[in-house]
C-alpha cells in the first residue's frame, strides 16, 4: 500500500472503463461508469461502488481486501495490479480522471473481470512445491523437526511471501507468446524449494524447469519483479534458479540437507535459541528471548 498516495485526495468524480465479457453470447465491450471517489478510496473500493450502487451485473473476484489473499487482481491502465492494495490517486489525477479495469492478462477470462488459475495453478504444481525426502518412511511418518538456520531460512524467505495473485503471470511477454512456458511464479517456486535445506528433491526439479518451456525462456526484462505486490523478485529467483541449474548440470551443485532434531516442542516448553541465531542483521535475538517485547496499548483502547 503506498501510504504517501492514501494521504492525497483524488479527483471528485471519477470515470472508471470496464472491459466487460459475456460467456453466453460471447461478446466483449467496454462500458463506462462514473462515481464520486473519496481519499483513502482503492480501486477494489470503486469497483464495489459501481456494483452495489450502479450495476451490480459486474463479476470480480475478491476476498480479504488487505493484500493477502491475492484474488483481486485486475489491470488498472495497462498494469497489473492488486484492485485493494491501489489507491485512486496512484492510477487518476485532476488532469486524467479516467481510468481503465481490464481482466488479468495471459489468463483466459471467465466473465468481466474474472479469469480462470487453472493453468497458472497447474504450472505452480508442476514444479513439486513440497518439501521432497530421500527417505519416504521418514516423509510420511516424520519422528521429529528439522534443523534450519536463521541465514538458511533466509534463503527461502522472500519467495514465501507470494500470494499466487498471478500479476507476475499477466505481466510476462513470454507467457503471451508462449503458453507452455512456466511463467515467473512457478519458477520462482520451484527455486524456493531448491533452496529449502528440508528439502532433496532439487534433482526432480531442476529436469522440470530444465526443458524449452523452463527456465531458458525466460529474457529476464523483469515485468514480472516490476509488478508483484509483495516485492518477492521472480525475475531473480529465475537467474539464481538457472544459475544452480548450471552448477547442477557440472556436477557442482552442493548444499547442506537438514537432519531431524527431535521431537518438536510442547505446548509452552521453552526451547533455547542456538548460538547462530544471533546471525539475524541487525536484530538481537538473544535480547528479544531475555526481555519479550511488550506492546504497551493507550488505557483508553
Ligand atoms: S523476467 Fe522472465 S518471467 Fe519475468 S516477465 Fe521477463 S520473461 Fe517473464
Ligand atoms: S510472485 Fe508476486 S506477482 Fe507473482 S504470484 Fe507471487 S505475489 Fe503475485
Ligand atoms: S482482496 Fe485479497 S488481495 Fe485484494
Amino acid at each position: 500500500m503506498d501510504m504517501e498516495a492514501a494521504r492525497r485526495s483524488p479527483p471528485k468524480q471519477v470515470t472508471v472503463r470496464i472491459r466487460r465479457y459475456d460467456p453466453e453470447t460471447k461478446k466483449t465491450w467496454w462500458q463506462e461508469y462514473k462515481i464520486e471517489a473519496h481519499r483513502g478510496m482503492t480501486v477494489l473500493d470503486a469497483l464495489l461502488k459501481i456494483k452495489e450502487d450502479v450495476d451490480h451485473t459486474i463479476v470480480m473476484r475478491y476476498s480479504c481486501r488487505q493484500g493477502i489473499c491475492g484474488s483481486c487482481g485486475v489491470v488498472v491502465n495497462g498494469t497489473p495490479r492488486l484492485a485493494c492494495q491501489t489507491q485512486l490517486t496512484e492510477v487518476v489525477s485532476d488532469a486524467n480522471p479516467v481510468m481503465t479495469i481490464e481482466p488479468l492478462y495471459n489468463f483466459p477470462v471467465i466473465r468481466d473481470l474474472m479469469t480462470d488459475f487453472t493453468d497458472f495453478f497447474n504450472k505452480h504444481r508442476s514444479v513439486k512445491p513440497y518439501l521432497i525426502r530421500n527417505d519416504k518412511e521418514e516423509q510420511e511418518n516424520p519422528k521429529g523437526q528439522y534443523d534450519m538456520y536463521p541465514d538458511e531460512y533466509l534463503q527461502i524467505y522472500q519467495y514465501t511471501n507470494c500470494v499466487y495473485c498471478g500479476l507476475c503471470y499477466a505481466a510476462c511477454p513470454v507467457v503471451a507468446a508462449d503458453p507452455e512456458f512456466l511463467g515467473p511464479q512457478a519458477l520462482m517456486y520451484a527455486l524456493r524449494f531448491v533452496n529449502d535445506v528440508r528439502d532433496e528433491g532439487w534433482k526432480e526439479r531442476f529436469l522440470i524447469v530444465d526443458t524449452e518451456h523452463g527456465c531458458h525462456r525466460c529474457h529476464f526484462a523483469a515485468s514480472c519483479s516490476a509488478v508483484c505486490p509483495k516485492a518477492v523478485d521472480p525475475a531473480g529467483a529465475i537467474q539464481s534458479l538457472r544459475s544452480k541449474l548450471f552448477r547442477f548440470r557440472l556436477g557442482l551443485y552442493k548444499r547442506r540437507v537438514s537432519k531431524i532434531i527431535g521431537p518438536p516442542p510442547e505446548k509452552g516448553e521453552k526451547v533455547p535459541l542456538p548460538p547462530e541465531a544471533t546471525l539475524l542483521p541487525g536484530v538481537d535475538l538473544k535480547k528479544l528471548e531475555e526481555e519479550p517485547v511488550v506492546i504497551k496499548l493507550p488505557e483508553d483502547y
